[in-house]
């Protein structure tokens, strides 16, 4: 899956298409780790249940990822929390977070910040080779469902209070 550079010189390198997946991989990881902390607190059962599987999802953009990464010549990051990462403000409210709605509140920060990061790496990479910009743009439409379910919840859970 090398790009051959002569026919197509505006496919971006595979180091950029390495260098953006790992971005996106450790994005990932951080977001299990949040996933499962939220999880502890979440005692309703549905909402653990769609909470749950949005963790599933991310461990699928994980492996998804990470295949795409070698596909390209790349080395997945391990599957160990980035603690200089770009998610560490959700999971210092998740620290503090108290049950159902505590925990889907530090998950709405957790959230945005793939939602983001998704959308920014699609923006700012336009040229992208087609099959990598087809993962992205799939794994962004999880990232948009999950925090627009986490939006609606928290608005369900405040107006039957
Ligand atoms: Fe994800
Ligand atoms: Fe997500």
């Amino acid at each position: 899956m090398s790009n051959d550079t002569t026919m197509e010189s505006k496919i971006s390198s595979n180091e950029t298409v390495i260098n953006v997946l790992k971005d996106l991989t450790q994005l990932d990881i951080d977001a299990v780790f949040a996933y499962e902390q939220a999880l502890e607190n979440i005692h309703d059962q549905t909402i653990y249940n769609d909470i749950e599987s949005f963790r599933k999802d991310h461990l699928r953009h994980i492996d998804d990822l990470s295949e795409m990464i070698r596909n390209y010549g790349g080395t997945p990051p391990e599957r160990t929390r980035d603690f200089k990462g770009f998610i560490i403000e959700g999971f210092t409210a998740l620290r503090s977070a108290t049950g159902t709605r505590g925990a889907l509140s530090a998950m709405e920060t957790n959230e945005k910040t793939t939602n983001k990061n998704y959308k920014n790496a699609l923006e700012e990479n336009p040229n992208l080779p087609t099959d990598v910009i087809a993962l992205l743009q799939k794994n962004y439409g999880d990232e948009q469902r999950h925090l627009s379910y986490i939006q609606v919840t928290l608005q369900k859970l405040d107006s039957a209070e």
